[in-house]
């Protein structure tokens, strides 16, 4: 591991060099205004629109709006929401932006586009020329995922069904242009395998590499569903060390399946198989036109999780949440009489499952700016401006 510490802390440097450059390139040296928290945009931005779905890292407020939907999967009661710009919650799984967000703002949007769910119908066909989040917290590749947890999400398949409905509505003078130019930005697959890992079912019933090639055949079918309705710049984040998170830890720990880092073996084994098998499914996919980024979110966490820290990052708790109970690594609900950490730029997990604002943050500044350490095989800046 040793070896590749140096890598990081250089791709760090360039990072933040590049993104400088960039912006000074573009002549947006001034401040950015954190307080907008509107849907629309003002300025200059880098690709027309943005169009997101997946799960919670993503989800600004879906499940809000899905009645069946109980609170495990939703966040739009306190202590969600403390550092959003409103201070109020929102349905994002975060203190206050996440990754969607964050990826938008450094393409030049005050945030991530809205809900598809907070919009009238009327709404929707003016909001799809600036983009829409269609993502669900709790869902998956899988169409039962999330089901019996949360009661009721936007499965994928329902999320490009109802992209799919809207882009139809639009007319396609209207649409393919845009479409086309647009960026699709996609973050899924973790709770798919949380319910494998977690799945008491003995280990020898199973062949763990028919289900994670189960999982990159339906991404590829997605992908495949996007592209025909005009889609061709798709960013797509790989899960993450999915066993890392505090609740996963707490699991590993009962389980007496604890891997190196202190995290869920299984789990973490399951995102570490998944990454190489995505990224050549899009290497292979042949869809004439079409440009892709791939965020391998394993390797840009694993060196945090060994205590590495990113540069100008003040991370300094990577196993607790910072919203919860009294549990081990604060694993209980994150709800308005949860315990709140002092200081919440100091932790990776917000509560159980999620990343903090600060973490989605620099997750998404990687994305962006990242030279080919972790984003192949070119990063969402590029990808925005081809
Ligand atoms: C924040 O939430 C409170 C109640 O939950 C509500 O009264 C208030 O209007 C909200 N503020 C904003 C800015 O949405
Ligand atoms: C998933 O659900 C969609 C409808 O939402 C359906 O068309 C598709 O066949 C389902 N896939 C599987 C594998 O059941
Ligand atoms: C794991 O599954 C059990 C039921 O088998 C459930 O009670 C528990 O909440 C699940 N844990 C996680 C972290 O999903
Ligand atoms: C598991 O599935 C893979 C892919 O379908 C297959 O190649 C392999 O032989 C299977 N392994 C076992 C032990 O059945
Ligand atoms: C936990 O696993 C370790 C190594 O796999 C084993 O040595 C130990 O006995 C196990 N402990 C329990 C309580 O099962
Ligand atoms: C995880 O993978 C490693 C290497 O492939 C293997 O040695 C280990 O047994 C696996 N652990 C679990 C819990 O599957
Ligand atoms: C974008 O995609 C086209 C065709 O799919 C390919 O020829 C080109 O090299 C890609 N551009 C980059 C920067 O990857
Ligand atoms: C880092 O966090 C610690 C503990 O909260 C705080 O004392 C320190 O000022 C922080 N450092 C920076 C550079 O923000
Ligand atoms: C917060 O969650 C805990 C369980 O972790 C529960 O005991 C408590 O009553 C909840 N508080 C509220 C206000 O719902
Ligand atoms: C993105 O990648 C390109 C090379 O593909 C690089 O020139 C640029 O500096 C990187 N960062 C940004 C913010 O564009």
């Amino acid at each position: 591991m040793a070896s590749r510490r140096p890598s990081w802390a250089l791709a760090l440097v360039a990072l933040c060099l590049s993104f400088e450059l960039a912006l000074q390139e573009k002549g947006k040296g001034k401040k950015e205004d954190d307080n907008n928290g509107g849907g629309g945009g003002g300025g200059e931005t880098l690709v027309p629109a943005i169009f997101v779905f997946g799960d919670s890292t993503v989800d600004v407020g879906n499940n809000n709006f899905l009645p069946r939907c109980n609170d495990i999967c939703r966040a739009n009661y306190p202590r969600y929401g403390v550092d959003y710009p409103s201070q109020n919650a929102t349905g994002r799984f975060s203190n206050g932006y996440n990754l969607a967000d964050y990826v938008a703002k450094l393409l030049g949007f005050p945030e991530s586009p809205p809900a598809l769910k907070s919009l009238s119908e009327e709404g929707i066909i003016e909001q799809m020329k600036k983009g829409i989040n269609y993502a669900s917290g709790g869902s998956g590749l899988r169409n039962h995922t999330g089901h019996d947890l949360c009661g009721q999400v936007c499965t994928m398949a329902d999320q490009l069904e109802m992209f799919t409905s809207n882009v139809q509505k639009m007319g396609k003078e209207d649409s393919s242009e845009l479409i086309s130019r647009s960026l699709f930005f996609i973050s899924v697959g973790s709770n798919d395998l949380f319910e494998y890992a977690n799945d008491s079912k003995p280990r020898h019933n199973r062949n763990d590499t028919e289900f994670l090639k189960g999982l990159v055949d339906l991404y590829k079918s997605y992908l495949q569903e996007l592209y025909e309705v005009g889609a061709r710049k798709f960013s797509v984040v790989s899960p993450s060390l999915v066993g890392c998170c505090p609740i996963q830890r707490v699991l590993g720990n009962q389980r007496n399946d604890t891997d190196g880092l202190g995290c869920f073996g299984t789990a973490n084994n399951l995102s570490r198989q998944l990454y190489p098998m995505m990224l050549s499914m899009l290497q292979n996919i042949d869809l004439q036109g079409m440009n892709y980024s791939i965020a391998d979110s394993v390797g840009m966490t694993e060196l945090v999780f060994e205590g590495v820290i990113p540069p100008g990052m003040n991370l300094t708790v990577v196993d607790t949440a910072c919203c919860g109970g009294s549990g081990p690594l604060q694993v209980d609900k994150c709800n308005s009489t949860a315990t709140l950490c002092p200081n919440r730029d100091n932790y990776l997990f917000w509560d159980g499952f999620h990343a903090t604002d600060v973490a989605s943050s620099g997750a998404a500044k990687m994305l962006c700016s990242d030279e080919g350490s972790f984003v192949h095989p070119i990063n969402i800046t590029k990808l925005a401006t081809l």
